[in-house]
């Protein structure tokens, strides 16, 4: 039977690559999004000419409703699922001095709390031997905050840990692991000037761009490994080395 793969976020940027490296991988997938239509529907389209099979479904997951929703449809539609990547996050700048509760609240839904849900929700359709994923983030990491998104850093940082207890809880019937990318090319930065850039780039060993299809493949090569489990691949161009020396 084909193995089913579902990517939270996944009509553009990271998502949307892991979501192509799946379907390579001989994954049916599962493409959540919220509001692009377009792209998404693009998407799907794209995994069909290349021979896949694919499903777009909307749903907001940094809601509870959305998340039963996502997982009504995808129970629905496949009864059991083989892989879970947790992709969507929301990195929104906060001024320390100015942050209020509500601050608080919306980042870690956004880059926590509904990962936490989406797995919990998920483990009565996962496959014996499948796997939960992570999006973290290099600013997740041991010495690796980020002064100008503290409670997105936070956040990031919560979800290792979250994806460790899950791995020991869970040892006997699916892994659950993290892949953190440093900077990677995605409509993420589309705002982002050339200057602002250059200089984020300058914090890498490698002053380049990380490709959303090195994250992809970080998953795929973590689903297929039966016996990694618990762990965090850091693919960052060297941002983490320069952070710690
Ligand atoms: N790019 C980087 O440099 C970088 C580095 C480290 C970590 N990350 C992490 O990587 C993940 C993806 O980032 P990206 O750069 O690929 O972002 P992106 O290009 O902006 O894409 C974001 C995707 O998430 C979807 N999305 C956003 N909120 C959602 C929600 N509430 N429910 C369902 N889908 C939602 C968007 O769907 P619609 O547009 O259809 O609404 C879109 O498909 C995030 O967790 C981010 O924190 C990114």
């Amino acid at each position: 039977m084909t193995k089913v793969a579902l990517i939270t976020g996944a009509s553009k940027g990271i998502g949307a690559a892991t979501a192509l490296a799946f379907s390579q991988a001989q994954y049916e997938v599962v493409i959540n999004y919220r509001d692009d239509h377009a792209s998404a529907n693009k998407l799907v389209d794209q995994i069909k000419q290349n021979g896949g099979a694919a499903t777009a479904i909307a749903a907001d997951v940094f809601t509870d409703a959305g998340v039963k929703k996502l997982f009504a449809q995808v129970e629905k539609q496949y009864s059991q699922i083989d892989v879970l990547v947790n992709n969507a996050g929301q990195p929104i700048e906060t001024n320390f001095g100015q942050l209020t509760t509500t601050d608080i609240t919306n980042s870690l839904t956004g880059n926590f709390s509904s990962a936490v849900m989406c797995s919990q929700t998920a483990i009565p359709l996962m496959k014996k031997g499948g796997s939960i994923l992570f999006t973290g983030s290099i600013y997740g990491l041991n010495y690796g905050s980020n002064p100008n998104l503290i409670l997105y850093s936070a956040g990031k940082a919560a979800l290792i840990n979250f994806a460790q207890s899950l791995a020991e809880s869970y040892a006997s019937d699916f892994r659950s692991n993290v892949v953190a990318p440093g900077y990677t090319k995605t409509p993420a930065w589309d705002g982002t000037t050339a200057d602002d850039i250059a200089r984020l780039l300058a914090q890498n060993l490698q002053a380049e761009w990380i490709q959303a299809d090195e994250i992809a493949n970080a998953f795929v090569f973590l689903a297929k490994s039966p016996h990694i489990t618990g762990q965090t691949i850091v693919v960052d161009a060297g941002w983490q080395k320069i952070k710690t020396i």
